[in-house]
């Protein structure tokens, strides 16, 4: 990520993926200002981010489903706004289920407003985080070419932002490229809401040794990526790479299905768990794992992390071990 100090803002920042990118940047020498409603994400989070650059990092408690130019501070000692990550989002497909509309005043409408801001700065380059989610169950490997076919008002969301960003770069000439994660996880991932991420979920349950409930017969696959790494992507993507909204998926590129990641998790944990099975969850995608040839080929990325070693790094986190990825 080595590039020119910049001034990035970061919205969502105070998340799980979040918090780590701020790390990663003020690392880099950069100044960065994160915009997030503390819905979700917590200053905890961010308790690192503080401790290593007092100066050079900001929260502003906002909301991405309002303008955002009134709701951040005007040209100050951090200089214009130069770049920016945008991670804020209602994260969860069964939530987006069950509230649709709120999933799009978040998603979609705070996509636009992000947008909206970069044209009216005149930023370098807009990095928005897109999902795996809208593929559907098309063809596999998931590739960058094949028609969208979102299941769920969060994956429709996400294309809809992802095609603002295209419109925006097209009409309006704003740099900004789509980063299409597949699913995430490391340490910061909560996994205290019942739309939490399933790693965070299965190593809690493991690691207290209550059941771990897969939903369905767990032959649904998925492919689990390393925080680590998506924050490299994301780090390539924000001084390099391409401008005109091209989507580009952020994965390993392997799938495991859900009864061999609840094994796994059980063995690594030494935990006396049992694995159970409830009803399949509705609007779930059975197969998902990407096709990676595009970002080594645009970004020169490839996922590093071996999953062993990021699942036990986690479980260090829940037993109370550093929440920083960046010393270990
Ligand atoms: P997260 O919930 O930890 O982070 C999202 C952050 O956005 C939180 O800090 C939350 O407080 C904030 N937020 C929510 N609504 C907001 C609003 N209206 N205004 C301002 N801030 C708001 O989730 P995460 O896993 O870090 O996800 C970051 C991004 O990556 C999201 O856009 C998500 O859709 C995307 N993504 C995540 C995964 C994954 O597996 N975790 C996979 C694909 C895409
Ligand atoms: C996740 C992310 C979403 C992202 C998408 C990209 C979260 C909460 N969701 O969605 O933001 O865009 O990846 O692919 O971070 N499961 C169980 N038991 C549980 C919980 C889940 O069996 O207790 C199963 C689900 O049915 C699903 C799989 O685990 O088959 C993954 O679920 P989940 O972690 O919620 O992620 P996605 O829905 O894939």
């Amino acid at each position: 990520m080595i590039a020119p100090p910049s001034h990035v803002l970061v919205t969502g920042g105070a998340g799980f993926i979040g918090s780590h990118l701020v790390e990663a940047l003020l690392r880099e020498g950069h100044h960065v200002t994160v915009l997030d409603d503390l819905s979700a994400g917590t200053r905890e989070n961010l308790a690192d981010a503080f401790a290593f650059a007092p100066d050079r990092v900001r929260l502003v408690i906002g909301d991405v489903r309002l303008a955002l130019a009134p709701q951040l501070p005007g040209d100050d000692a951090f200089g214009p706004v130069a770049r920016i990550v945008h991670l804020a989002a209602q994260v969860s497909v069964p939530a987006s289920i069950a509230a649709p509309l709120a999933d799009r005043a978040t998603n979609l409408d705070g996509a636009f407003h992000v947008l909206d801001f970069a044209r009216d700065q005149g930023v370098a380059k807009v990095v928005l985080a897109s999902s795996a989610a809208i593929y559907g169950d098309g063809a596999l490997p998931a590739d960058e070419a094949a028609l969208p076919d979102p299941e769920s008002p969060y994956g429709v969301h996400k294309i809809g932002a992802e095609h603002y960003a295209r419109f925006f770069a097209k009409v309006h000439g704003v740099p900004s490229v789509n980063l299409r994660f597949f699913n995430v996880y490391g340490p910061r991932q909560s996994p205290t809401s019942g739309y939490a991420g399933v790693i965070s979920i299965f190593i809690a349950g493991a690691v207290s040794g209550a059941p771990l409930v897969i939903f369905g017969d767990g032959a649904q696959t998925r492919d689990f990526i390393w925080v680590g790494d998506i924050v490299r992507a994301i780090g390539l993507s924000l001084f390099a790479g391409p401008t005109k909204g091209e989507a580009l998926n952020v994965g390993t590129g392997a799938a495991i299905t859900l009864n061999q990641l609840a094994e796994t998790i059980v063995r690594a944990t030494s935990s006396v768990s049992t694995i159970e099975h409830g009803p399949p969850r509705v609007g779930d995608i059975v197969h998902s794992y990407a096709a990676v040839h595009r970002v080594h080929k645009r970004l020169g990325f490839k996922a590093t992390m071996p999953s062993e070693r990021g699942l036990a790094l986690t479980a260090a986190w829940m037993q109370g071990g550093a929440s920083s990825i960046w010393d270990v």
